[in-house]
C-alpha cells in the first residue's frame, strides 16, 4: 500500500499554489470563432504529437499527487477527440483529481452528455455566444445554435452534471443586444450564465482594446432589464463574480480579465495537446513534458521540471500595458 508521504504544494515564485490544470486534449475544432480561430488555414498537430489518454493520466496523475485537483478538459473541441469518455474515466479514477470539468461548444453534446456523465464528468462548461441565429452563425461561422441548444438540453436531463455553465465572449458592438436574452436563459433554465472578456488571443489578431465589453457594462445592460443584481460569495481563485436576481430566481457571473484581472490569485496551469506546459495564457514560453514523458522520465524527474516551470510563472498578463506583445499560439492551440 502507498503510504502517504506530505508533499510540499506546488508553488510559484509569488506565492501562489497551483490547483487546476486545463488540459487540452486536441488543437481541432468544428466551429471557427471569429474572436477564437481564422476561417481557414490553421494547421493541426500531427497525430504523433498529441499526446495519448495514458500520457494525459500519467501527467494528471503526477499533478494531483502535487496537489493540484482541479482537472477541466479543453481543446480546441474537446469532444472531437475520438473516445474523450475513456479519457474521463482513467482521469476520474485518478486519485487527488477530485474536480473534473469540461468546456465544450456543445454542438456535440447532444450525443456524448450520456457517455461522459456514465465515465464520471460532474460539471461542464458550454459556450454560448448568442441566442440570435444569424449572430451565433457570425460568430462561429457554423450555423449550429439550435444543435448547441439541444446538446444543453440534454446535459440538464442530467442532474449529476451540475452546475451547468454557459460561457459567452462578450464583443462590444455585438453582444449587447444578446445580454438580455441570455440573461434571461439564466432565470428560466437552470444554467450560471458567464460574460466573459474578449482578450487578445484570436488567431486573427483582430482584437482591439474597444471591442472590449466589460463586465461592469454587462451588468448595467442586466440591471436595466432585470432590476438590480445581488452579489453572490465566490470562492477566492475564482475568476468570475457572481451574482443574483433580486428575486433569487437564476445566476449571472462576470469574468473581467482585461478589465479586472485576477492575475494575483490565478492558481492555474495548461497543458497543451501536445504536451507543452504553460503558466500563462498570454506566456511566450513553453516547457515541454512530452519529451522527457517520451524518454521515459521518472515521477521525480516530472515532478522537478514541473516545479521549476511553476517557479517560472508570470506575475500577470500585461494586455494594458504598452508594448503587450500577444501569446504564441492562439486560444484553440492553448486550451481555454
Ligand atoms: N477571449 C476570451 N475568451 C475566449 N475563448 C476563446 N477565445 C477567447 C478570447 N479571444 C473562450 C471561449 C470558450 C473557451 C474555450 O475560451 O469562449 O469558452
Ligand atoms: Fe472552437 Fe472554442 Fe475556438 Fe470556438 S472558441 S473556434 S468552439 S476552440
Amino acid at each position: 500500500m502507498e503510504t502517504l508521504t506530505q508533499v510540499e504544494p506546488l508553488t510559484d515564485s509569488w506565492g501562489r499554489e497551483i490547483k487546476s490544470v486545463r488540459v487540452s486534449v486536441t488543437d481541432k475544432c468544428n466551429f471557427r470563432c471569429t474572436y477564437c480561430m481564422p476561417a481557414e488555414g490553421l494547421e493541426w498537430l500531427a497525430r504523433a504529437e498529441v499526446l495519448s489518454f495514458e500520457e494525459i493520466a500519467r501527467l494528471v496523475a503526477v499533478l494531483a499527487r502535487l496537489g493540484v485537483d482541479e482537472v477541466r478538459l479543453t481543446g480546441g473541441e474537446p469532444l472531437v477527440r475520438r473516445d474523450l469518455p475513456v479519457l474521463v474515466r482513467m482521469l476520474a479514477d485518478t486519485p487527488g483529481a477530485r474536480d473534473l470539468s469540461l468546456t465544450t461548444n456543445g454542438v456535440l453534446l447532444d450525443r456524448l452528455a450520456q457517455p461522459l456523465v456514465d465515465a464520471g464528468l460532474r460539471r461542464i462548461n458550454v459556450s454560448l455566444d448568442s441566442l440570435d441565429h444569424v449572430r451565433f452563425a457570425e460568430l462561429t461561422r457554423r450555423d449550429a445554435l439550435d444543435k448547441v441548444l439541444r446538446g444543453l438540453e440534454e446535459a440538464e436531463r442530467h442532474p449529476e452534471l451540475r452546475p451547468i455553465k454557459v460561457n459567452c465572449v462578450a464583443i462590444k458592438g455585438f453582444t449587447e443586444d444578446d445580454v438580455p436574452r441570455l440573461a434571461a436563459l439564466a432565470r428560466r433554465k437552470p444554467y450560471v450564465v458567464r460574460f466573459i472578456e474578449f482578450m487578445p488571443l484570436d488567431a486573427d489578431e483582430g482584437w482591439r482594446d474597444d471591442q472590449v465589453l466589460t463586465g461592469r457594462e454587462i451588468r448595467a445592460l442586466i440591471e436595466a432589464e432585470h432590476g438590480p443584481l445581488v452579489e453572490l460569495p465566490a470562492k477566492a481563485s475564482s475568476t468570475a463574480k457572481r451574482f443574483g436576481f433580486a428575486d433569487g430566481n437564476g445566476e449571472v457571473g462576470f469574468v473581467s480579465p482585461v478589465s479586472e484581472p485576477f492575475c494575483s490569485t490565478c492558481d492555474r496551469i495548461r497543458l497543451t495537446a501536445d504536451g507543452q506546459l504553460r503558466t500563462c495564457l498570454f506566456s511566450r514560453r513553453e516547457w515541454d513534458l512530452k519529451t522527457p514523458l517520451r524518454a521515459g522520465a521518472s515521477d521525480e524527474e516530472l515532478t522537478a521540471l514541473l516545479r521549476t516551470a511553476v517557479a517560472h510563472k508570470e506575475l500577470k498578463h500585461r494586455i494594458n500595458e504598452p508594448g503587450f506583445v500577444r501569446a504564441s499560439r492562439s486560444m484553440s492551440q492553448i486550451g481555454g
